[in-house]
């Protein structure tokens, strides 16, 4: 398939088809990284920046290790490193970036909207790695890849999102990207954690764990923001782990093969008790090494634009 776009920036523009190519790109690149010589020139000539303006592990590092087995050049920046802490503006940033002849921009920020606003300014490919609460594509790709990986299909597959749904750039892509699919979602959450609108989004909603644990495919664990906890949105942790966690007694009600997954960073005794997130339901770090061949795969669909335009 002929991937066209200029820009990844969310799960909500990309058609079922864009999504299997990149998706069946990302599983070709898998290949590579399991080479003892892990690098190809994909990306030779082509610079990449990497903006990171959040915290972030998983998301940075497997974009950065990506563009390097691909040789690409790269520059990463965070606000603690950048002129941002000068006052300079996102789109100045950018455009002193753009002044330096880079091809592509990876974004994170916590402005929902960040990425679009800049692929509308600059001609540089602009890829969304987490926009607020807003959506977090490459994380939603690299979940999809997971599960087909595990079960061989997406279709027809039971899963259930656990945790603080409103809140969550990773729960809304990944609902979005399995809603592309004829996946049987349902989320769980205290009311208070769940989007003040759930309408047109064709999810069973559950407030009882126990009661939406049954006969469940999968179980994705969102992670409790505890920075948000100062606003009152549970009455407390403990509560939280007792009605919310998922540890080896709560799975007793479940299928005997479910399958864990997490985005990470996990809290772990809180929503994921350490004994699941390390046992054998989990295939947490399957979705940290498809993280690098998902970003792999998107890197190179984009990348091919950027060079026609070159040519
Ligand atoms: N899953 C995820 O986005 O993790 P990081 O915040 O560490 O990038």
């Amino acid at each position: 398939m002929n991937f066209k776009k200029k820009d990844l920036l969310g799960i909500a523009e990309l058609s079922p088809k864009e999504i299997t190519a990149i998706i069946d790109t990302a599983f070709s690149m898998k290949e590579i990284l399991e080479r003892p010589i892990k690098k190809v020139p994909t990306l030779t000539g082509i610079t990449i920046a990497n903006l990171f303006f959040e915290p972030s592990t998983r998301t940075l590092n497997s974009f950065q290790l990506a563009e390097r087995r691909m040789s690409a050049d790269i520059v990463s920046i965070s606000s603690s490193n950048s002129s941002v802490l000068k006052g300079e503006t996102l789109l100045d940033t950018a455009r002193n970036i753009q002044a330096m002849k880079v091809d592509m921009v990876v974004l994170r920020h916590s402005m929902p909207g960040a990425s679009h606003f800049l692929a509308k300014k600059l001609d540089a490919s602009v890829i969304n790695a987490g926009d607020g609460a807003h959506e977090h594509p490459t994380q939603a790709l690299l979940d999809i890849m997971s599960i087909k990986e595990r079960f061989n299909k997406i279709d027809g597959l039971n899963v259930l999102i656990v945790g603080d749904i409103a809140h969550s750039r990773v729960a809304r892509s990944l609902i979005l990207a399995l809603k592309k699919s004829k996946t049987n979602v349902s989320v769980c959450a205290p009311p208070t954690l769940l989007p003040y609108k759930m309408d047109g989004w064709d999810i069973n909603t559950y407030y009882n764990l126990d009661d939406a644990i049954k006969g469940q495919d999968l179980i994705y664990v969102l992670r409790i923001q505890l920075e948000r906890q100062s606003k009152g949105l549970f009455p407390g942790i403990r509560e939280y782990i007792k009605l919310y966690g998922i540890n080896p007694e709560r799975l007793k009600m479940a299928k005997k093969d479910v399958v864990i997954m997490h985005p990470g960073p996990i809290n772990r005794g809180i929503e994921l008790s350490s004994k699941v997130a390390d046992g054998h339901h989990s295939i947490i770090l399957n979705q940290v090494t498809n993280g690098v061949a998902v970003r792999m795969a998107v890197l190179y669909l984009l990348s091919r634009k950027v060079r026609k335009e070159k040519v």
